[in-house]
Order: C-alpha cells, then structure tokens, then sequence
C-alpha cells in the first residue's frame, strides 16, 4: 500500500470506471480471469496483474480478490470482488463509485493518507529527488467552497451533478460530503430554476462559489436568455439570496460583491476567479508561505491570482510585486490593497509568465519568491529562476508530476530542496497540492 503508482514499470493495458456493456460491440468479453489487487494505481484505480501487464480496477482495494471480465485490449468490463482486502470502508456518499468526484472513499483513512503522501514521494523519487516529506495536512469533509457541476436539460427533467468515472454521462446529485453544505442546500433549487430556464436539451457547466459575503452562481451555456427568463433568474437570486449570478458571460444580477477575506484585507472577486477549494486549504498554504518567507524582504508573487499570498505577504511588511495573466484578478488585488492602505507596499503586473517569463533583470533585488501555477507547472519561467539569486523561493503545486519535473531543473540550478509538505485540498480524489521551500 505504501509504493502505489509502480504500475508504470510493467506494460500498460486499459482499465475503466465506465464499464461498457457485456456482449456488445468492441467490449465483447473475450476472457475471465481471477486476480488480487495489490496496490492503489496513480488515478485511485486498484491495480492487478496478469500474463499481458497491468490491469485498472476502480473501487478496489490492495488484498481484493476479483473476477475480471476483459474486452478487447483488456480493458476491464466487469468486476466482481470475490473476498476483500482488509483496507476497506464504507465510503461517506451514496453517490460514490457513480458519481466521478471521488475515487478513494472506500479506502481506510490511514491507507488513503499514505497514498498521498507516497504520490508526492513517488513523482520527487522518478527525478532523482529524495528528501523527507512532511505528514499531509488534512482538510476536512464538508468544507468545499467552489464546486463545477454539468447541468444538461433532458425531457425528464434537468439532470445537475458530476460526470460518471471515465464517461460524459452526468449523475444527478443530491448530496455530497465534500462540499459545504450552504452549497449542497442550495442544488435543488438550482436544479429547479435550470429546469424554468435552460432551453429543451440545453447542457451548461455551472461554478458555485461559497464567498465570505455569500454564494454566487456562474452559468457557462449558449443556451440564450428571453426577458422572462432574465426577469425569473433575478427573482431567483432574492429567493436564495445569492450575491452574483451570470449566466452565458453575462452579469444577470449582482446584489452584493462577492468577497473574500485574506489577513484582514477584503478582496472583491471578479466572476468566476481563481479561488483555493476551501478557506481551511487556503489557510495552510498562506501559513506555510508566510512562515517560509519570513526572513525575506523584497518579495515576488508568480501566478497570484486576487494576491491572497501577495497581499498576506504586503500585509505582514514586505514589499511585494505580483504578476498574474488575468487583467480582471489584476483590478481585484489592486482595489484591495488600496483599500486597505498596502497600495505603496504591494504592486501588481498584467504579464503572461509563460510566453514573458521574469528575467534576470526582473528578479533582481528579489530576497524571497512564491509562484503558485497552473496544473501544468511553470517550465518556462523556472528556467530563469535556476540561475536566479533569490535566496529563498516557495512553490505551490496542484500537481505532484510537474513540480517534480519543476523542482529538479531549480536543483540542478543550485537551489535546496528544503521542506514539501502535502495538503489534502481535494479530498477523496486523486489529487494532491502541495508546498515546498527551496534555499539557496
Ligand atoms: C493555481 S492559480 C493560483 C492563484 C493564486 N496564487 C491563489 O492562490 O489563489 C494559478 C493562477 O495562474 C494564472 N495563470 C495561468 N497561466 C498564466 C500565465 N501564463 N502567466 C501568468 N499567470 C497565469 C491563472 O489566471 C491563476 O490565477
């Protein structure tokens, strides 16, 4: 259980959450075969073995017996689980092995907690990388404050939830243990005035947010608004009192700014902008921050979004330049700052860092940097910071793979790998964040 991902060694064959149907076309069984699970592949699929290479097998656990039934290539088109590893649980939802939100719900918390941490070890290890990771802070359930759901108009109704493991299909939901509940209570009467609104056989993908001063809905459709509809949404916003609605790039209504809180300093978020899935995950990684760069003075925050690192950083004396792509999160960290009287200790630029990375010249003078990027790392700008002077530089990541690519190009530019502490921001999902200091 500790060492799982090692299936990448071994040949790879297809496995599947969404099982076709027996019988039919390309997933005709061609063989059954029994197996044991032996240990938690890198997507939370259990994994087995048999003569042609790896098999994916979703919602088991390392010690299951199973019945596989293969189709063509060996993909998995069935399961049936013989006897169980001892590393089970029930899982917290009903919707689980449905719904594709979560993928690790049936696996006892220490096993789940030691998968984890061992992705982070496991992507560091493949780049030569061995340093001590720190116990994973763990987020608890019910805590989610933004969530992306598919709606999609149907003539039973609209069906509003995640998509299946592996498929476009949608499943409906009607709880979920990951989210705050004031966005759970809220879903039904979504469904509802979706049901009013979306046009016959409509689809739309739709970002709740839970913000300090309330909920805002961003509705992402072509389906087209009429007078009535426009007039019904509105009304619907005073019925659940939400702060924003837009639906297809439009503001429908606005009855409050949606806000945040960082360090004291209210942020006003521009629609559907960046925001750490839970403030509990939003906390660990400005404490981790704040503590790595304590001794700095002169600071960069890469990839800041609003400037929750940025401003906490101004907020606690440093002087800070920030740099981010998205002009509209630029406007909300500026009005913030001046607001709250940091405007002299915080400057923020509109830059691309991945098509005009920082140069030497810019990051000169820079005692201390936090770059928080994309999923798919910051290679481009990397390259610059490796032969940078900065003393101490701290790397937020979604994405254990392309920090480690990331953290081996600073390494071999002379930077420490210091400390790497993991942080549960996705909980029961594959994913890990994490944060990691590296020294001069
Ligand atoms: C993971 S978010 C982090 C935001 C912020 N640090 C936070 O904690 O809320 C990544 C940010 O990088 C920005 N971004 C994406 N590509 C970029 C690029 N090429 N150059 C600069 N910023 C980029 C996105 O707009 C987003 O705000």
């Amino acid at each position: 259980m500790r060492n799982p991902g090692r299936d990448g060694h071994r040949k790879k064959r297809r496995g599947g959450r969404g099982p076709g149907k027996p019988g039919s076309g390309k997933n005709a069984p061609i063989r059954i075969i029994e197996a044991e699970i032996t240990a938690i592949g890198s997507q939370g699929d259990g994994v087995a073995h048999d003569d042609d290479g790896v098999l994916h097998v979703p919602y088991t656990v390392p010690g299951d017996r199973v019945r596989l039934t293969l189709g063509k290539g060996g993909s998995v088109i069935k399961v049936d689980r013989l006897s169980g590893g001892d590393g089970r649980v029930a899982p917290a939802c009903s919707h689980f092995a449905i719904c594709g939100g979560c993928a690790l719900q049936h696996v006892r918390d220490g096993d789940y907690e030691a998968w984890k941490r061992d992705r982070v070890i496991d992507a560091l290890g493949k780049r030569g990388l061995h340093v001590t990771i720190d116990d994973m802070i763990r987020i608890p359930p019910g805590v989610r404050r933004r969530v992306r759901l598919g709606a999609q108009a149907t003539q039973k109704g609209v069906v509003l939830g995640f998509k299946q493991g592996g498929s476009h299909h949608l499943v409906d939901i009607t709880e979920c243990p990951v989210t705050s509940p004031g966005i759970v209570a809220l879903l039904p009467r979504l469904r509802a005035v979706l049901e009013e609104c979306l046009a016959p056989g409509a689809a739309a993908e739709i970002s709740v947010t839970l913000a300090g001063s309330g909920l805002e809905v961003v509705v992402e459709t072509i389906s087209p608004l009429e007078m009535a509809e426009r007039v019904r949404l509105a009304q619907w916003a005073e019925e659940v009192d939400l702060a924003r609605l837009a639906w297809g790039g439009e503001t429908v209504v606005q009855r409050r700014a949606v806000q945040v809180t960082v360090s004291g300093i209210t942020v006003d978020l521009p629609e559907g902008a960046f925001l750490q899935p839970s403030q509990d995950g939003a906390a660990a990684l400005e404490g981790f921050v704040l503590d790595a760069l304590r001794g700095s003075q002169s600071v960069a925050d890469l990839y800041a979004g609003w400037g929750p690192f940025g401003l906490a950083l101004a907020a606690s004396g440093k002087t800070v330049q920030a740099y981010e792509s998205d002009p509209a999160q630029i406007n909300a960290l500026t009005g913030a700052a001046l607001r709250a009287g940091l405007d002299q200790k915080i400057t923020a630029w509109e830059r691309d860092l991945r098509h005009r990375p920082l140069l030497a010249d810019d990051l000169a003078g820079l005692d201390g940097l936090v770059l928080d990027p994309p999923r798919a790392g910051a290679m481009e700008q990397v390259g610059e910071l490796a032969i940078s002077a900065i003393a101490t530089l701290v790397y937020v990541s979604c994405n254990p793979a392309s920090f480690a690519r990331d953290a081996r190009v600073l390494v071999d530019g002379g930077y420490q790998l210091e400390r790497v502490t993991p942080v549960d921001q996705f909980l029961w999902s594959p994913h890990v964040e994490l944060a990691a200091m590296f020294r001069r």
